[in-house]
């Protein structure tokens, strides 16, 4: 069985390979800026977990695909979560200036190449899927249900939803528990669960299977939301490569605001039981998402 590691090295070793984010040496592809693609490739590779396109190849192999014919779609989900963290820290919305370790984007490239790199980010996700579906005519449809899935996600009734009402609460200082559920279904567990939606139309899987994936995403993605609230609050700068602190500060509704510490702990400790239950179709297969929740439970980076 492969860990998040051994996925995190395919998955960077095929983002180097495409020459619009990773270009060789100081020229850019085509007419494209070589400011643009410095930019993004400064947010992309500057490290990041890789848990998003990590867990869509998981899935992959749990349900007998190939990772060849998943790598391409697993990219696109790193760099949609990547331009999801640069606009996330634009002086509009969170305001950060610490991201992934490194100064945040803007901070170098000035808000709007910040804001240009997010867009090409997004934009070169979705050229690269078109061209991986553009190579298997025989599995067409199966690639556009996948990237459906993917965009689903990242969406409008998705992450960008969410972030919607992320930023709402906070200006009108709503602290309403559903308010705050809607956004983190929206905001984090839905690039969890439609990336995970895409392997199983990758896969041909079944209805069931599906669902189990659909509940397993959104339990992971609800838990990894609550930590990375608590870790704002007892974690570590350096170990988080973010600031932190900032939630409080700005008036966010998170977690800890609505549930408090120990409430959060505990939202953790069953959101951890929920998603080992989804897995139970998977039997033995699902070895890797077992473990990988097991693992952010106290998670400290
Ligand atoms: C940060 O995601 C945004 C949240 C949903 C909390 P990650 O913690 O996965 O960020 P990287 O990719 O590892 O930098
Ligand atoms: C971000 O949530 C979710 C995204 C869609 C990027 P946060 O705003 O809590 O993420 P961090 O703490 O900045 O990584
Ligand atoms: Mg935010
Ligand atoms: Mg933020
Ligand atoms: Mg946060």
């Amino acid at each position: 069985m492969r860990d998040l590691q051994a996925y995190a090295n395919i998955v960077n070793a095929r983002l180097e390979a495409i020459p619009e984010v990773v270009p060789e040496g100081r020229f850019a592809v085509g007419e494209m800026p070589w400011l643009l693609s410095e930019s993004m490739r400064y947010s992309l590779s500057a490290g990041g977990k890789r848990l998003r396109p990590a867990m869509l190849l998981a899935a992959v192999e749990m349900l007998g695909g190939s990772i060849g014919d998943a790598l391409d779609y697993a990219c696109a989900v790193e760099m949609i979560h990547t331009y999801s963290l640069i606009h996330d820290d634009l002086p509009g919305m969170d305001n950060d200036t610490l991201r992934r370790g490194r100064p945040t984007n803007h901070v170098v490239f000035g808000e709007g190449q910040a804001i240009l790199a997010g867009d090409g980010l997004l934009n070169c996700a979705f050229e690269t899927m078109l061209k991986a579906a553009a190579d298997r005519p025989d599995r067409a449809l199966d690639c556009l249900l996948a990237m459906r899935e993917i965009a689903t996600g990242a969406g409008v009734t998705g992450m960008i939803a969410g972030q919607v009402m992320d930023l709402y609460c906070e200006a009108n200082n709503i602290g309403d528990v559903n308010a705050l559920q809607y956004i983190q279904r929206n905001k984090t567990a839905c690039m969890f669960i439609y990336p995970l939606r895409a392997a199983a139309r990758l896969c041909e899987a079944g209805e069931e299977a599906l669902r189990a994936l659909t509940d397993y995403g959104r339990a992971f993605g609800l838990l990894f939301q609550a930590t990375d609230d608590l870790l704002d609050v007892t974690g570590d700068q350096e170990n988080m490569g973010k600031t932190l602190g900032k939630d409080a500060e700005s008036g966010k509704l998170t977690c800890v605001s609505a549930y408090g510490v120990e409430g959060t702990r505990a939202l953790v400790e069953r959101l951890h039981r929920e998603a080992l239950c989804a897995l139970e179709p998977f039997g033995e297969r699902a070895a890797f998402f077992a473990a990988l929740v097991d693992s952010m439970v106290d998670r400290t980076k």
